[in-house]
């Protein structure tokens, strides 16, 4: 199969009379992502898939033949961000007929043929658990103009044996497991990612080492919910020792763990290993035992708050985030007032807050959408407000203190500055001091000043 790729591809500039070959992109692949941190690492491995069969990647459009839009679907405006970029492509397609555009990701597996209207640009559609059948869709699109679909999920693709393409840096993401058996009644992920399945810990922990070699300093170690980790009899705590013990001076990190299976295990395996980060990521969703219910969510709040009490008594100096739904169907003010309460009472770091989107075929679908979008808008401005006071108020406590932070390169907004993440995950400002060659580097900063978002801090000196 990789041959025929490679015969079809390769370009035959010396046929004048062939304008879809005079230049040489015909192997040449663009992808955009859209959606979470999995989504993220799917497209390293897309990458992997096509590099290996001969295509190349491009991060310059204008010079692709194929583009990819890697999808979410996590919320109504998710989707709808695509569909306003499929109409910009329609214009690219009209000048290049020969241009391949396809869906790939959570959206293609939601929405499947119904993508490929006869007025739609997109060529190929492709689910999460189908990206090794990219190049021969391709190949077919080729030679027999056909239209190429393949959505079906799978219970046990994890790609364990695909190289990513990584861009070099210093932070990178690993998935660990796919899937979520959960249902949460909001959520349209277990229905376009499938069932969980795990990759197996040794593999995990090679690449973790492979990885630091490669000169990453921070990898985080994804799944929907890493809890369900199971890989013989090893969970994931157990993976989380295999890689700290296998790169012992990787930061390591992981997202998303969900408080109705989170262990004491894991609490404790984070606080033996240094390089084990001192930050969890853990969604409450709600702050309404009534809603929390209603969602299918499998814990209450008083079973959350000592999952928390648990975590900062047993890991010192822990950051903590979360994610927070609003206008959940039959939400009151008292129940908002109880998110607001929780927020209060965990004091997160950062929050990920989102309004209520229904989504098709899932539980909640059917309970209606209640909560009117004007009361939604002010409830979700109700805890952004109180979460930027909060992290404000903790950033601020930081200021005189003495941090590890490894350098990510040059910060977006300046080249006078660099940027980089302390252990819990916070976001740090140094001058330059001559050189940007710190990158990847670890050093001693100390905090002058600090606001809801970011940390501001001068260099001590290299660790
Ligand atoms: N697996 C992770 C996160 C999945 S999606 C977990 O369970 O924590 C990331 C976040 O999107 C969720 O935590 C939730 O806060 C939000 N989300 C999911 N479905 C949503 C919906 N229908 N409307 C609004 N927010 C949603
Ligand atoms: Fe969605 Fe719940 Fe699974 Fe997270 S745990 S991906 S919110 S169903
Ligand atoms: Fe979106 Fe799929 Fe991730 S729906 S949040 S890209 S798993």
């Amino acid at each position: 199969m990789k041959d025929t790729v490679l015969d079809k591809y390769i370009p035959i500039g010396t046929f004048a009379d062939s304008p879809q070959y005079t230049n040489n992109t015909e192997k040449k692949l663009y992808v955009e992502t859209y959606g979470c941190q999995m989504n993220f690492a799917d497209t390293e491995i897309v990458n992997g898939i096509m590099g290996k069969n001969g295509y190349d990647v491009t991060e310059n459009i204008d010079d692709s033949a194929i583009i990819l839009l890697n999808t979410c679907s996590i919320r109504e405006n998710a989707e709808y961000r695509i569909y306003q970029r499929l109409n910009e492509l329609k214009k690219l397609k009209k000048q290049n007929s020969k241009l391949i555009i396809g869906i790939i990701g959570c959206m293609a597996e939601r929405l499947k043929r119904g993508l490929m209207t006869k007025k739609s640009v997109v060529d190929l559609v492709l689910g999460p658990d189908e990206y090794r059948k990219l190049p021969s869709l391709i190949d077919n699109l080729v030679d027999n103009g056909e239209k190429g679909i393949a959505v079906r999920l799978s219970r046990v693709e994890t790609y364990e044996d695909v190289i990513p393409i990584r861009k070099e840096g210093v932070s990178a993401w690993l998935s660990v497991m796919r899937g979520c058996d959960k249902f949460c009644t909001y959520c349209v992920v277990p229905y376009t990612r499938g069932r969980e399945r795990s990759r197996e810990l040794e593999g995990v922990a090679n690449e973790v080492r492979k990885l630091w070699d490669e000169g990453f300093r921070d990898v985080t170690l994804l799944g929907q919910n890493v809890n369900s980790y199971q890989s013989g009899d090893n969970d994931f705590a157990d993976l989380l020792k295999a890689c700290a013990i296998a790169a012992p001076e990787m930061r390591i990190r992981f997202t998303t763990s969900h408080p109705h299976d989170l262990s004491m295990k894991l609490i404790e395996t984070i606080a033996e290993y240094d390089n084990l980060c001192n930050y969890i990521h853990l969604p409450v969703q709600s702050g309404s035992n009534r809603i929390l219910d209603l969602m299918k969510r499998e814990y209450t709040i008083d079973h959350y708050l000592s999952i928390m009490n648990n975590i900062k008594r047993i890991i010192p100096d822990v950051t903590l985030s979360t994610d927070i739904i609003t206008g959940f169907c039959t939400e009151t003010e008292d129940d908002h007032k109880m998110t607001l309460d929780v927020m209060r009472e965990v004091k997160y770091d950062g929050a990920y807050m989102f309004k209520y989107s229904p989504r098709e075929k899932t539980k909640a679908w059917d309970m209606g959408d209640d909560i009117d979008e004007e009361i939604k808008t002010r409830r979700l401005v109700d805890i952004v407000e109180l979460q930027r006071d909060i992290s404000e108020e903790k950033n601020k406590e930081t200021v005189g203190n003495i941090y590890d932070v490894v350098i990510e390169g040059l910060s977006k907004k300046s080249d006078k500055m660099l940027f980089g993440r302390t252990d819990g995950n916070k976001t740090v400002i140094v001058p330059v001091n001559g050189s940007a060659s710190m990158t990847g580097e670890k050093v001693k900063v100390k905090i002058n000043r600090a606001n809801s978002a970011t940390l501001f801090g001068e260099v001590i000196h290299s660790i």
